[in-house]
């Protein structure tokens, strides 16, 4: 994992906007106050930094994130909106409200921040720091609320600080957030469903929509106060089509390999494709690697992909979580 020796607070000026701007380009952590909680953001782009935020926050396994964007013109670059998702963001953005909508194609949200799925969770946030941030960076930032995993989420600069000093590049203190709860999040996808209650209520969002929001059901695995409810119908993790062997010491016949570290397997030469997570046996750059590598393992056509054994500390807890539930019988 990355050690970051130093945290600064810097005042919510604007030269401290861009400041963030700048570490934020540099692939580095930046916690920022928006309405509802402070977040602890990153470039959406970059799956490395993605994976360095995971780390700071210590979270056992990689759940989506939140990208925050400027508005729906953005927002529209990353996603499929359908009617109801439409009506949803004109009435509450910007605002504690986020749609989980399919991604598009071409979006450039790194595969590590949505968890590999095809659906992206976005929202347009009504602070002005958040604003001038987003606007200076000029992309998505992905935020989780800035807490440790486990703890609850901050809504002061020095509740931030206390969790993360020495973990994260910059605090930018922008005071107190108002809303104190994290933002709703509603799935517009085949039906709309309340995955998580929060800023904006319930009764709000019906009469938008016109009819009852479906719940989502109530499985999670991240132990954190503020956890969603996990859709029944939404695909809560990435499930390659191919047969996943895990821990895998050899290659065998017509079998893809996801390697890790610079040394191979017996019969790596014979597998039918091979992507390394990291050569260099780097779990933050493994993790950033893991989704697209899978996916392109899966696109690729092999009907087995054997997993070299990737290490347990740092970020490996996360994606032996992720390479555990890849290889579960369907
Ligand atoms: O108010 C908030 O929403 C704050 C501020 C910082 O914006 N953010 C926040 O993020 O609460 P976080 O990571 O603590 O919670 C976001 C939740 C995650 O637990 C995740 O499971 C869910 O959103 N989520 C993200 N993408 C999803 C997706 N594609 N499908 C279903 N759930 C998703
Ligand atoms: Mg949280």
């Amino acid at each position: 994992m990355t050690v970051i020796a130093k945290t600064r607070t810097l005042r919510a000026e604007p030269s401290a906007i861009a400041t963030a701007a700048e570490v934020l380009r540099a692939g580095g952590l930046v916690a920022f106050p928006t309405e509802t909680v402070y977040g602890l953001g990153a470039d959406a782009s970059n799956g490395e930094a993605v994976a360095r935020l995971y780390a700071a926050k210590g979270r056992p396994s990689f759940n989506p994130l939140i990208a925050h964007v400027t508005d729906l013109a953005a927002a529209r670059k990353l996603a499929a909106f359908n009617r109801a998702a439409e009506n949803l963001a004109a009435a509450f953005w910007p605002g504690p409200l986020t749609l989980v909508l399919p991604r598009l194609a071409d979006c450039p949200v790194s595969d590590l921040a949505t968890a590999g799925l095809d659906s992206i969770a976005l929202r347009v946030p009504d602070h002005p720091v958040a604003h001038d941030l987003l606007t200076a960076f000029g992309g998505a930032i992905v935020a989780p609320s800035a807490n440790r995993s486990g703890h609850v989420s901050p809504t002061t600069a020095a509740h931030v600080a206390a969790d993360l000093t020495g973990r994260i590049d910059l605090i930018v203190d922008g005071g107190p957030t108002h809303v104190g709860v994290e933002s709703t999040i509603v799935a517009c996808l085949d039906t709309s469903a309340l995955l998580r209650p929060g800023g904006v209520a319930r009764a709000a969002i019906e009469e938008v929509l016109g009819e009852p929001l479906a719940a989502g059901d109530t499985s999670t695995d991240t132990g954190e106060a503020d956890v969603p409810l996990a859709p029944g119908m939404l695909a809560s993790h990435y499930a390659p089509r191919a047969i996943i062997r895990l821990d895998a010491a050899d290659v065998r016949h017509g079998e893809a390999l996801l390697a890790f570290g610079p040394q191979l397997p017996s019969g790596a030469a014979y597998a039918c494709r091979t992507l390394n997570l990291s050569a260099r046996g780097d779990l933050v750059e493994a993790a950033a690697h893991l989704f697209s590598h899978l996916r392109a393992l899966d696109a690729s056509g092999a009907h087995h992909i054997a997993v070299m054994p990737v290490p347990h500390d740092g970020l490996g807890e996360a994606i032996n979580d992720r390479l555990l539930r890849a290889a579960a019988p369907r």
